[in-house]
Parts: C-alpha cells; sequence; structure tokens
C-alpha cells in the first residue's frame, strides 16, 4: 500500500499557498492510489524533540561507539521514531514558505532532529551513503516575491537549494519542484500565482508511476 508523508511547514493553513498547492498534489495522489495512506507532519505543531544536551550526547554516542546511557537511548528512540515516519514513506512531498531567503525555523528543526547517521543516512571513509534511496520527494516552494535581477536563484535561493541539499544527503534522487511566487503582489497575482502551481501539482501527480 502507497503511504505519502506530507511536511506541513507554513503556519498560515487555511491562507497558506504552499499547503494549498501541495494538497492538489496529495489529492489527485490519493485519487489515483484509493488504497494509499497519507501521514501529514506538521511541524508547527509536533512535538520536534530538542536537539540539546542530551540528544547531542546520545548522536556522539552514537558516532564515537559508545553504549547509551538510559537517558540517551529515551532521547534516541524519540529521534528514531520521526526518521521512520520518513522511512515508511514512498512519497514525501514538504510544502515549504521561503523566510528570509531561507526555510522556516521549524522545518530545520524537524530536520536537524531527524536526519541522522545511520538512521537517514551513514557514512564511512568512501563517502556518504542516503538511506532514503527510491523514494519520490516533492517541493512545493513558496515565495512571496519572486528571484531574479536583483536577487539572482543561483546566490539567494537557500530554500530549494536547501531542499536538494537535503534530498541529495538522504539518497533520494527522484525529486520534483513546485514553485509558487509573488503571493504578496496582491489577490489577483496570488490567485494566478497558486492557480497555475496547482495545475503542475495535478500535472506531476498524474505523470508519476502507478504505485509511486
Ligand atoms: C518570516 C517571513 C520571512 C519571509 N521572507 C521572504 C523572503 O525572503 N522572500 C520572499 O519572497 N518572501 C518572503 N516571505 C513571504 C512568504 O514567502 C510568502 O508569504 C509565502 O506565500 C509563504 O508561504 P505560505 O503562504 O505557504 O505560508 C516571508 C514571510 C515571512 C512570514
Amino acid at each position: 500500500m502507497p503511504h505519502l508523508l506530507h511536511i506541513e511547514c507554513s503556519p498560515r493553513k487555511q491562507r497558506s499557498a504552499s499547503i494549498e498547492v501541495a494538497r492538489s498534489f496529495i489529492d489527485t495522489w490519493s485519487e489515483r492510489h484509493p488504497q494509499g495512506t497519507v501521514d501529514t507532519l506538521d511541524v508547527w505543531s509536533a512535538a520536534l524533540p530538542e536537539f540539546d544536551g542530551a540528544a547531542l550526547d546520545a548522536k556522539y554516542a552514537g558516532l564515537e561507539g559508545r553504549a547509551r546511557s538510559a537517558d540517551e537511548a529515551r532521547v534516541w528512540a524519540d529521534i528514531e521514531a520521526l526518521g521512520q515516519r520518513f522511512h515508511r514513506a514512498d512519497v514525501i512531498v514538504f510544502s515549504v514558505p521561503m523566510w528570509n531567503f531561507g526555510i522556516p525555523y521549524r522545518l530545520k528543526h524537524l530536520i536537524d532532529a531527524a536526519t541522522q547517521k545511520d538512521t537517514l543516512f551513514t557514512f564511512d571513509e568512501r563517502g556518504l551513503l542516503g538511506l532514503l534511496g527510491g523514494r519520490t520527494m516533492v517541493v512545493v516552494a513558496a515565495r512571496g516575491v519572486a528571484l531574479g535581477d536583483d536577487f539572482p536563484a543561483a546566490i539567494y535561493d537557500h530554500q530549494t537549494s536547501y531542499m536538494s541539499m537535503w534530498a541529495r544527503m538522504v539518497g533520494i534522487t527522484d525529486v520534483h519542484q513546485i514553485t509558487v511566487e509573488k503571493t504578496l503582489f496582491g489577490p489577483e497575482a496570488d490567485t494566478a500565482s497558486r492557480a497555475q502551481a496547482k495545475a503542475q501539482a495535478r500535472a506531476l501527480a498524474e505523470s508519476l508511476p502507478q504505485g509511486t
């Protein structure tokens, strides 16, 4: 049974462009996969494990091959449970607002907590090996304005470039991106941009091989 994980990163909910476009993709995907299941991870309401003292001690225990204390093991179990939500998915959809040319801090928190050696990636002297290979990833990137002349994407896009970096790190090569821009240019531009992106999202869901 195919399984989709939606990582919702906008706190704007009903007004969010990224969530609206992601839902178009998910609705079409669900129509094509009536047996499919959808897990929504809202980074704003999820109890993301703090990645502080105990978690770092637990992480370095793993890196250094040292046994974890009971406290460290407890923290690590929460972190691994988060990683398992990614492993269970065949398709991972991120709805991501651009914040200060980058990603919202709660998404960064999720990524820092979940992206662990032997959970989402591993490495040895030969290099880095992602452990989420074979999955499809869709990034719906919303922006208030459009990157361009004054702010060329090659330098200022720390939103989709960050998500591509993460995909590479965890071994996902089938990555699709849908951009919804100019959401702050008034209702007309916002509506037109959302409509165009939603059409793209539906077409993408229809184009993926059955079972993905
Ligand atoms: C804290 C914050 C920072 C933002 N920074 C940018 C930015 O750097 N570039 C941009 O184009 N829009 C920026 N915006 C506008 C959002 O990207 C825009 O409203 C987008 O539609 C948000 O996605 P959402 O509708 O899914 O929440 C920012 C919005 C907020 C709340």
